[in-house]
C-alpha cells in the first residue's frame, strides 16, 4: 500500500493542475492511493508569526504520506507565488521539514506550448534546499492542457493518460527504493 499526497500549486477552482491531480489519483498502481491536499491559501510566511493551524495540518499530511506529488502550474516563467510561499513555511525550520528526505515527483499543465517545464526546474532547485529526492523520468509536461481535459476537468486524451499511468508506476517504485 503507497498512500500519497498531491499538492496543487493553483488555489483557483477551475485548475488544469488540479485536474492534472485526479487524473493522475486515476491511473495509479492498484494498492496506490492519492488524497488531493484542497488548498495552499495560506498566510505570507513570516517567522515572527506563529505557524497557522493550516500550515501545521499540512505537515502532519506531508509526515504521513509516502510521497508527495506536487502539481506546478508556469506563472511568469516560474511557480506560483502561493506555491513558493508554502514551500518557505514547510521549510521552516529548516531541520524539520516534512519534504527532509520525503520522495517527491513533480508533474505540470499549461496552456502554452512549453507544459510548465520552466517552472518545474525552478522547483526542483528549490527542493535542493530541503535534500528531497525527486522522481527524474519521466517528466509530465502537459502542454495545451485545455485541449486535453473537458470543463468538467475530465481528461479525455488518451495520450497522456498513458504518460501518467508510466509516471504513477515510476513514482510508486521510487517511494518504495526510499522508503524509511
Ligand atoms: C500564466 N500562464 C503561463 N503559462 C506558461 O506556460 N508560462 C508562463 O510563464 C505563464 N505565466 C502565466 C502568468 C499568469 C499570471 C497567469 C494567470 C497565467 C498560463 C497558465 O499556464 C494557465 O493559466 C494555467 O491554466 C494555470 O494553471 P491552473 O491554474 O489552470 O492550474
Amino acid at each position: 500500500m503507497t498512500a500519497l499526497l498531491g499538492i496543487c500549486g493553483s488555489i483557483r477552482k477551475a485548475s488544469l493542475n488540479r485536474a492534472l491531480l485526479a487524473a493522475i489519483g486515476e491511473t495509479l498502481p492498484a494498492g496506490s492511493t492519492l488524497t488531493i491536499w484542497d488548498s495552499l491559501d495560506l498566510p505570507i510566511f513570516n517567522s515572527d508569526l506563529a505557524e497557522p493551524a493550516r500550515v501545521t495540518e499540512l505537515k502532519a499530511a506531508m509526515n504521513s504520506a509516502d510521497g508527495v506529488v506536487f502539481a506546478v502550474p508556469e506563472y511568469n516563467y516560474s511557480i506560483p507565488g502561493g506555491l513558493k510561499n508554502a514551500l518557505d513555511w514547510l521549510s521552516s525550520p529548516p531541520r524539520m521539514s516534512p519534504l527532509r528526505g520525503k520522495p517527491v515527483a513533480l508533474a505540470g499543465a499549461a496552456t502554452g506550448i512549453s507544459g510548465t517545464i520552466r517552472a518545474q526546474v525552478h522547483m526542483r532547485q528549490m527542493l535542493v534546499f530541503s535534500d528531497t529526492p525527486v522522481l527524474n523520468q519521466p517528466e509530465v509536461l502537459i502542454p495545451r492542457a485545455q485541449d486535453r481535459f473537458d470543463a468538467e476537468g475530465r481528461l479525455h486524451d488518451e495520450s497522456t493518460r498513458a504518460l501518467l499511468a508510466r509516471f504513477g508506476e515510476a513514482f510508486v517504485a521510487f517511494v518504495a527504493l526510499h522508503r524509511r
